[in-house]
């Protein structure tokens, strides 16, 4: 068998052969974790306990839980992982790993790249929906949530090997357009064959408007209903003003993905809408879906509410769409996962959906190991400061241009003003980077390090922190690391090769090592879950713990420069990694 990318791995290979020489009739799948005291060990193997209850009885059993332990770490394989085992309590066993290993995993990390640290993935080919703003509707933070967290799943799934297919499931269809189109009609005197790029080009006022008439006016809302039918059988007119107000959002999406660094395919609702009324069919004639009042829906055991997949005058909506949406996605996308990041008020809808899939045929039964697997990513909502909804002070939904810039623009005076006071001015163009840098990864971080269901209150305070837990501590954490390397003016990698031994002696230098190499451990866990936080809380670990090694182990100048300044550089990449993996831009140099 192969090397297993994780430690925690390796260590469950080693007890799975114990367990299974020792207890073959058991079966017992090892049971592997971090030791809570670094004193006693590493990781801890906690099956003795749970397999004692269970041979209790039996002809020959053991006396106690420690007796089962002490045959399990007897029948250990020879290997060059662990160095030392011992016991405690009841009957954990408790694992040091050897320095020899750590030092082999860092520096393969070095010769082979840190890629070579991606956990291998059971899925090829991934779709995650995420973003996914309303056309003509101000793009919010939840989208903006939506967007942070996609784009970090994406990137990690990217980098253990998935094909990742990034679908912005924009709402680009629906009855809305009615109004709007209409409402475009009339502003100028020759209808909708006179309109213009700048009738679109403030479209929240348009909307306003448009929804306001709707609501108010009668007839316009009969006007409205009959441009929707219009639209929907391929009207020119119609289908030019919509592409029009289509643009027009698209336009304000891209310049937030573009200072966001953050790419995606545009597939919004439109797309599936020639599919639809097969789509009903076939749930139809399937009998998932049956007609109730009017409406064809698809009741789901444990729900209230139906999945209404046709409403009753016909038209088709948002669960409709996903409809189409999910199977396209797993029969001709050929997806074998497909996530969808939203807020986790949508939670029930995607329940409806999955379940109406899995009657349909088109995914494998719940709980089911086999592919199409999917899921659903659900977060909680931003609050402003005062934990109320976040809005500006004039109580209006504040705009994500307006948001970025204001985080970047503090990063530039705090940037500048730093680097005035200590006498070593910076440039404009290392200013701007820096500035978006900071700007834009404190945003982010901010978000992703929350646990994704809590609601998180956004504070430029909080998250432009130069300590802590923050975007901006761990850029200029990664940038002193580079510059250790810089003065040091060493090449690491010809010192990797000329076969430079690792010396793991000191405390701090070996606790270093191990965070390094339990970097895929983290994204396993975080891919297990889909839960970003677990990348950032093992960034901010390893941030921590290389500046506790900074503090007692001198790199520079001391008897183990060479072996140190692996080390030191070791970390740097993992750490660049970390941050690639989270949208943001690391800095050499602050
Ligand atoms: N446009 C939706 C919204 O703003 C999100 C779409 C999510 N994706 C999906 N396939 N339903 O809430």
């Amino acid at each position: 068998a192969g090397k297993a990318v994780t430690l925690r791995g390796e260590l469950s290979g080693l007890f799975k052969s114990a367990l299974s020489t020792a207890f073959p009739a058991a079966e017992e799948a090892p049971i592997i974790a971090s030791c809570n005291n670094p004193q006693f060990g590493d990781y801890q193997c906690n099956n003795a306990m749970g397999l004692f209850g269970k041979l209790k009885g039996k002809e020959g059993a053991p006396k106690n839980p420690r007796e089962v332990a002490t045959a399990i770490v007897s029948s250990l394989p020879d290997n060059s992982t662990i160095d030392n085992t011992s016991l405690a309590g009841p009957g954990f066993i408790n694992c040091k790993v050897s320095s020899a290993y750590l030092a082999g995993r860092i520096n393969a990390l070095m010769t082979q790249g840190v890629a070579s640290l991606a956990p291998p993935l059971r899925y090829k080919r991934v779709v995650v929906d995420f973003s996914s703003p309303n056309v003509a509707k101000e793009m919010h933070v939840g989208h903006l949530r939506s967007t942070i967290i996609g784009d970090t799943i994406a990137n990690t799934l990217e980098f253990c090997g998935a094909d990742v297919v990034r679908l912005n499931h924009i709402g680009d269809w629906g009855t809305q357009f009615g109004m709007l189109i209409e409402h475009m009609a009339e502003l100028r005197p020759g209808g909708l064959a006179e309109s213009r790029d700048e009738d679109v080009a403030d479209l929240q006022t348009l909307y306003r408007a448009a929804k306001k008439r709707f609501d108010e006016e009668e007839e316009f809302k009969v006007r409205a209903r009959e441009a929707v039918t219009r639209l929907q059988s391929g009207d020119e007119e119609c289908i030019a003003a919509w592409q029009r107000i289509c643009d027009a959002s698209r336009r304000e999406f891209q310049a937030i993905y573009s200072r966001l660094g953050v790419t995606l395919q545009e597939r919004g609702e439109s797309f599936y809408n020639p599919m639809l009324k097969d789509v009903v069919e076939e749930l139809c004639e399937k009998g998932v879906a049956e007609v109730s009042e009017g409406a064809t829906c698809v009741f789901v055991e444990g729900c209230d509410v139906p999945l209404i997949v046709q409403k009753s005058d016909g038209g088709y909506g948002y669960a409709s769409t996903d409809m189409a949406a999910i199977k396209q996605r797993v029969q001709q996308e050929k997806a074998d996962w497909v996530i969808y990041v939203t807020d986790i008020g949508q939670a029930p809808h995607f329940d409806m959906v999955f379940a109406a899939a899995r009657k349909a045929g088109w995914l494998p039964e719940k709980g089911s190991a086999q592919p199409p697997r999917v899921s659903h990513v659900g977060f909680g909502l931003v609050l402003g400061e005062d934990g109320k909804k976040f809005k500006t002070r004039s109580g209006d939904v504040v705009r994500l241009v307006e948001l970025l810039d204001e985080a970047k623009q503090r990063c530039r005076d705090s940037v500048a003003a730093r680097r005035e006071e200590s006498g070593d001015p910076i440039d404009e163009a290392e200013l701007e980077a820096a500035a978006c840098a900071m700007g834009y990864g404190a945003v982010k971080y901010a978000d992703l390090k929350n646990s994704r269901l809590t609601n998180y209150k956004f504070s430029f305070d909080a998250m432009l922190e130069l300590k802590g837990n923050t975007a901006v501590y761990l850029l200029y954490a990664h940038a002193r690391i580079a510059g250790i390397v810089r003065k040091a003016g060493k090449d690491v990698d010809a010192l990797v090769a000329g076969g430079e031994a690792f010396k793991l002696e000191h405390p701090r230098e070996r606790e270093l090592a191990m965070a390094i190499v339990q970097f895929p451990e983290a994204l396993e866990d975080m891919l297990e879950e889909l839960t970003p936080n677990r990348l950032t809380d093992y960034l901010y670990t390893l941030s921590e713990t290389f500046s506790n090694f900074y503090t007692e182990c001198k790199v520079l100048g001391g008897e183990a420069e060479d072996s140190r300044l692996i080390l030191v550089e070791a970390t740097a990449r993992v750490m660049r990694q970390c941050f690639k993996l989270l949208g943001i831009t690391p800095l050499y140099r602050i």
